[in-house]
């Protein structure tokens, strides 16, 4: 079937905007623009149902029901269980929190393999566990070939290695890496497998549960969508994993894996993009406070 370009068009705002005719964006790592369905949820979360969710009343339960609609969408077009689907403020902060339940899951002499293929967000809260006796074996691309081959991960997985770190799509050489295959050889060697889909996703969510990693991430801000990581964990994993969230969150996967559940509001990112624009608009408000209502304010 042929892609309806003028549809998809129709379905991004931008492409009204005067301010942005003319141009192209070829940057999405610095996010994408929203399709309206997106800006529309926001919208009506902001008018409707900024509240604490899943109390008795109306705005409440609708707010709840959305965040649970969520996650069961995004579970069901990735294969997995709707548990199994946890959001938070980006990829990297998601990965910073899993390496954290890392470091008390995993006993020194352990090792976890890295790649010099992968963004830092891969790699950076991975290394650091080296602080805590945990052996970091580096998987390097063939500098001939920019490729990871299979063969130099045969020769760093035994018995001491936990995790197995990888880009699906590499964002520094564009290597596409054959999940199925290297997670294969991860779990044969009874290491568990986390991928960065990051650079992926946009191109299309994959069926996670049929690619068969124990960990998928990719952010929803570079996918057409609001500031938030998304992170699979399957739950034979996160049943091992400790509990990183609330005391009282410890029950439910998806719970345990951001410090704050917060962080999993369709409107999170406390780093930087959406956030400060967010914080931005926050300051005209309190402007406005302080002139009294009197004086005109930037929007
Ligand atoms: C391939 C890749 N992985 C991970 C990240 C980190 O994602 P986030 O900005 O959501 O932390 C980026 C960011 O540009 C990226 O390009």
């Amino acid at each position: 079937m042929a892609l309806d370009i003028d549809f998809v068009r129709s379905q991004f705002p931008a492409f009204q905007a005067d301010s942005l005719q003319g141009q192209a964006f070829f940057e999405n790592a610095g996010g994408s623009y929203t399709c309206q369905q997106v800006i529309d949820r926001l919208t009506r979360y902001y008018v409707e149902r900024k509240v604490q969710p899943y109390a008795p009343y109306e705005a409440s339960r609708l707010a709840g029901a959305e965040m649970d609609e969520a996650r069961d969408r995004l579970a069901a077009l990735m294969g997995v269980a709707s548990e199994e689907v946890s959001f938070g403020p980006s990829t990297t902060q998601n990965t910073y929190v899993l390496a954290q339940a890392f470091r008390k899951f995993m006993k020194p002499g352990e090792a976890i393999i890295v790649t010099n293929q992968d963004h830092e967000a891969n790699t950076g809260p991975w290394r650091r566990l080296a602080e805590d006796g945990i052996e970091i074996r580096e998987w390097t691309v063939d500098p001939q070939t920019g490729h990871l081959e299979t063969e130099t991960l045969e020769n760093l997985l035994d018995e001491n290695v936990r995790l197995v770190c990888f880009p699906h799509c590499s964002n520094v050489v564009a290597e596409l890496n054959p999940v199925t295959e290297i997670t294969a050889l991860a779990h044969a060697a009874g290491a568990f497998v986390c991928v960065d889909g990051v650079s992926y996703a946009p191109h299309g969510l994959p069926n996670v549960g049929e690619l068969g990693p124990d960990i998928y991430l990719f952010s929803a801000y570079k996918t057409y969508g609001p500031h938030q990581g998304v992170m699979v964990i399957r739950s034979a994993l996160g049943a091992l994993l400790p509990n990183q969230g609330h005391v009282f969150n410890g029950d439910v996967l998806y719970k345990t894996l951001h410090p704050s559940r917060a962080g999993s509001r369709p409107d999170c990112r406390q780093r930087r993009h959406g956030g400060l624009h967010r914080c931005a608009g926050a300051a005209s408000r309190w402007t406005v406070r302080r002139a009294g209502r009197s004086g005109r304010v930037r929007a």
